[in-house]
């Protein structure tokens, strides 16, 4: 049995009464490792080691270079292991080993991309009256407490992580309770770049304890939250108590829109990636698939035969297209969900756990889609997460717009069309922040990720990620020589 530690104030440490949590491999139901499960006064004392690296440590002497230079070492450390990072990933939250390499890949570039920034943030000075010159300048917020959910662990923390320390920010991580174990990774990465103590601490412990005190701590100056959106209603009211910054991502029910006039294999391919891609545990995925009346038959039909081949497995295996889900009650979560779509619409594929004998122990639930479906449904409504597929017809290009914004989200979302007009036509009236024309999911560190309505606020990636981890100060200087004349 792997026991694991948190890293608290540049340290390997157990949870302060020794408790522990299983982490268990949702593919086989065997326990993998046990993490500690953080109280509030180990996440205090991570709290206090962040605002004593910040408030007088070394970190802040370091260059916006010597930060840069530790970033980009931090994305050389995680390719050269990048094969134990995407394993760890798929073994702790069952997603197939080849998306898992993607997140990699994309985590290792995430700390590359802030670590050329870091050199890149600059004020600038403004035009005034009274002879005064007015420099803007901007400065680290300070400590930041971030929160992050279970189905990309380690592109997740890179995400928080890596515009935090190009700011000059301090970090508090607090993983899913589930998923702790590629965060520890980069724990241990930074123990051998020799961060300073206290810069980066990874906290493992469940929400309503561990993240809860984050939250709530006086000392923390943000909050960076990813989840699910009761959970963010419950962060925003803890973090306003102390007027902290945030930036909050909320999941969604994005629409994924396709015309007549697509390429149809193109836009078949783009519906399943879209919904099934990560067993559909994710926040953009196109999980409302509306679908233009003269094509509804062909193209619910096209799916359901290719979503019948969709390769459900080991995720350890490369030709896995779909893995378990991360945890048995998720599982069951999902199912429940499926239950009600049978009531609400026509059951065209899947609908429950895979017959195979093989795949009993695991989490998996089959790539399931039902068309037909009222987009005021609760299937059409609420953030499944997991591989259910709604399928909602639409009669022209108003009616398409009108379902797309018909939902209190609005993270992400795609059309396709052959007509670029049309296309960009439709886009700029979908009141969502991530969008793509003739694709789905591609994501880049240089664009901001975020959302509209109840998917959240604030952005990360990108320039605007880093936004989030600064503030902004005027600094007047008298140029007169003579007194102000007061009296
Ligand atoms: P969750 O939102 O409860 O968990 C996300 C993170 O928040 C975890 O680190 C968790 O420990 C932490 N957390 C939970 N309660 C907290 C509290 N009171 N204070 C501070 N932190 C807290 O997500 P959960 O329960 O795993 O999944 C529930 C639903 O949320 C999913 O079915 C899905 O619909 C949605 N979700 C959305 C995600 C996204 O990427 N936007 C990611 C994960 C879940
Ligand atoms: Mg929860």
């Amino acid at each position: 049995m792997n026991i694991s530690k948190m890293w608290i104030n540049g340290k390997w440490v157990e949870a302060s009464d020794g408790g522990t949590r299983d982490l268990v491999n949702p593919a086989d139901g065997s326990v993998l490792a046990r993490a500690p499960e953080a109280t509030a006064a180990d996440v205090g004392a991570a709290v206090g080691a962040a605002r004593a690296a910040f408030d007088g440590g070394p970190w802040r002497s370091l260059s916006a270079r010597e930060r840069g230079t530790i970033l980009f070492r931090t994305a050389e450390a995680i390719r050269a292991r990048a094969a134990e990072f995407a394993e760890t990933d798929t073994r702790n939250m069952g997603k197939p080993i080849v998306e898992s390499e993607f997140d990699v890949t994309d985590a290792a570039h995430c700390f590359e991309y802030y670590g050329g920034l870091a050199t890149k943030i600059h004020g600038e000075t403004l035009e005034v009256p009274d002879n005064a010159l007015s420099m803007v300048v901007r400065e680290p917020v300070g400590v930041a407490g971030q929160i992050i959910p279970w189905n990309y662990p380690l592109l997740m923390a890179a995400w928080k992580l890596a515009p935090a320390l190009a700011a000059g920010c301090t970090a508090i991580l607090k993983p899913a309770e589930q998923t702790p174990l590629s965060a520890l990774m980069l724990a241990r990465i930074f123990e051998q770049l020799d961060l300073p103590p206290g810069v980066v601490n990874i906290v493992t412990g469940d929400g309503p304890t561990a993240g809860a005190a984050l939250v709530t701590d006086p000392r923390v100056d943000k909050i960076a939250f990813t989840g699910g959106v009761d959970t963010g209603r419950t962060v925003i009211k803890g973090a306003a108590e102390t007027i902290k910054r945030m930036s909050i991502e909320l999941g969604g029910k994005n629409p994924n829109i396709v015309f007549a006039d697509a390429d149809f294999e193109a836009a078949v391919d783009g519906a399943l990636f879209g919904a099934f891609a990560n067993q559909g545990e994710v926040c953009s995925a196109g999980s409302r698939l509306l679908v233009e009346r003269s094509i509804y038959t062909r193209l619910v039909d096209a799916i359901a035969a290719k979503a019948s081949r969709i390769t459900l497995g080991d995720p350890l295996d490369r030709d896995t297209k779909m893995g378990p889900l991360v945890t048995r009650e998720h599982q069951r979560k999902v199912l429940d969900y499926i239950a009600v779509g049978r009531r609400e619409g026509r059951l065209v594929i899947g609908g429950g756990t895979p017959a195979r004998a093989d795949l009993a122990r695991g989490c998996y639930v089959e790539p399931t889609i039902f068309a037909d479906v009222n987009n005021r449904a609760r299937i059409a409504q609420e953030e499944i997460f997991g591989p259910v597929l709604t399928v909602i017809p639409f009669e022209d290009e108003a009616d398409a717009i009108r379902i797309a914004n018909d939902t209190p989200y609005g993270l992400a979302g795609a059309v396709w069309t052959r007509d670029v007009y049309r296309g960009i036509r439709v886009l700029k009236q979908i009141r969502a922040g991530i969008l793509w024309l003739n694709t789905y999911h591609p994501t880049y560190n240089e664009a901001p990720w975020g959302g509209y309505k109840q998917s959240g606020f604030g952005r990360e990636l990108g320039p605007y990620g880093l936004e989030h981890y600064l503030e902004t100060k005027q600094i007047n200087l008298n140029l007169s020589e003579a007194p102000l004349g007061w009296y």
